[in-house]
């Protein structure tokens, strides 16, 4: 007997700030309008896609002490643009993006209950370890918390937020107007955690949500965040979208689950992803290669390659070839705030290895961050992105992909329109939403 087909969840990232976001596009709008959030939800709900994704960032980045302006828009509040568009939405699940660092466990689970409520069950949490002490400075923090510590922060918060959601069961209020009995259990809400990093006591104000507790998303790619996600995620956000690195993430953070007592289904893998569609595959790599040439300009090309290089690289034509000199591997980074600079962990390596390509190819400093940085993962007619999708989910790359699109806010309007419907024909996406809450949507069992 063949294997049934797996169903595919698709999410929604609303594409904020990055140079994935092609501002200078005449169909771009606004990174923090209502309108804009509206739009965007209104286009996921409508294509019955499961969940709308808010990634998180504390503090403007900046490079060689100037601020990174594509920063400046786009990232407003989390729950203060999940709750409005609560409100404008009925099914579309609402993952937002909140680290556990810089925050406290009681104020994140009452936010997170919070919404719950307020959207009838669309909570999702996605929980990220920012951890340096540039953004911990905007906290009067500083650095407070050791990198090799922020797992451990993480796992303690978590443990405690679901102290927290677990502190109702569900059954306490009664609100009887006849008798006059409001709660039935006087020891509604209580809790004590005493830990290495947290030691709190008390009543938590938030009774219990549609779902018990939000979905919980990891968005950690080391040994560490994927053992974390292993032990305590409904699903992984990564950043694993090809085939080959896709399927090799796959096996790897399933195989950790049985481990933790849980099964492969327990954990759902869904990598970010981007699209760019043409009436025929040509068109659309031609579509493709002019995005990625709008979203590197030369300008951006060079701060790319000061990530690896950690010198100021102003003066070099991002046209002509790559710098000669090395990199400097001091620990002071004329780059701040940007999760990039910890990717390159070996700058010497990337940049031998970069400067190798880029002679062999005759590739310019821009025509080599085009070639490396992160290229549109489905490129075609609707037919061949809807088919590509779905071979990759069917071949365990991911169970489903977060989709990035690069014009704000309509972007999506061509895949709602013109992909979902082919993917709905092959009966592998939903024609309209079955439950109610984001747990139904991605076929996770309520928490125990
Ligand atoms: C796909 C992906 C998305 C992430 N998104 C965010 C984000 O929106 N905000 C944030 O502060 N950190 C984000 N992170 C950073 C992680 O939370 C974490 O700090 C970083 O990956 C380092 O942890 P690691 O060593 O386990 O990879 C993201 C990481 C990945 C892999």
């Amino acid at each position: 007997m063949s294997k049934p087909l797996k169903q595919i969840h698709l999410a929604a990232h609303f594409p904020g700030v990055n140079n994935t976001t092609v501002w200078s596009d005449p169909r771009a709008g606004s990174h923090i309008e209502f309108s804009s959030f509206a739009h965007f939800a209104r286009t996921a709900e409508r294509a019955k896609f499961d969940f709308l994704f808010l990634a998180e960032g504390l503090r403007l980045r900046e490079q060689g002490g100037h601020i990174y302006d594509l920063d400046v828009v786009g990232r407003p509040d989390t729950f203060t643009v999940l709750s409005a568009l609560a409100a404008v939405t009925e099914r579309l699940g609402l993952t937002g993006t909140i680290n556990s660092t810089f925050n406290e466990p009681y104020e994140v689970a009452r936010q997170f209950a919070s919404l719950d409520h307020l959207s009838g069950g669309r909570a999702a949490w996605n929980v990220v370890t920012s951890w340096d002490a540039f953004t911990g400075e905007n906290f009067r923090r500083g650095g407070f918390l050791p990198q090799e510590e922020r797992y451990s922060r993480a796992k303690e918060f978590l443990a405690t937020a679901n102290e927290l959601f677990d502190s109702w069961d569900g059954n306490e209020i009664v609100a009887d107007q006849e008798t006059g009995v409001f709660l039935r259990d006087a020891k509604a809400g209580a809790f004590v955690h005493s830990g290495q990093h947290f030691d709190i006591e008390g009543r938590f104000n938030v009774p219990r949500s549609p779902q018990g507790r939000p979905v919980i998303f990891q968005a950690g790619d080391s040994d560490e965040g994927r053992e974390f996600a292993a032990s305590s995620a409904d699903a992984i956000f990564s950043r694993y979208a090809d085939l080959d690195t896709g399927r090799a993430f796959y096996t790897d953070v399933k195989n950790r689950l049985a481990r933790h007592g849980r099964r492969p289904d327990q954990l759902l893998v869904l990598p970010a992803a981007t699209f760019v569609l043409g009436d025929t595959d040509e068109e659309a790599r031609e579509l493709a290669h002019d995005v990625r040439r709008q979203q590197v300009s030369g300008a951006t090309a060079l701060k790319h390659l000061e990530f690896v290089w950690n010198r100021d690289l102003s003066s070099y034509d991002p046209d002509g070839p790559l710098p000669d000199v090395d990199p400097d591997v001091s620990d002071t980074h004329i780059s701040k705030g940007r999760a990039q600079v910890r990717m390159y962990r070996d700058p010497l390596a990337i940049a031998r290895e970069w400067r190798e390509r880029a002679e062999a190819n005759n590739w310019s400093i821009r025509d080599l961050v085009i070639e490396t940085g992160n290229r549109q993962n489905f490129i075609g007619t609707p037919e061949t992105v809807a088919r590509t999708i779905n071979d990759y989910v069917q071949s365990d790359a991911a169970d489903g992909f977060i989709l990035v699109p690069h014009i704000t806010p309509t972007g999506l309007d061509p895949f709602a329109d013109k992909v979902v419907p082919l993917l709905q024909e092959q009966g592998v996406f939903r024609t309209d939403y079955e439950g109610t809450t984001l747990r139904d949507h991605l076929g996770l069992d309520a928490p125990a």
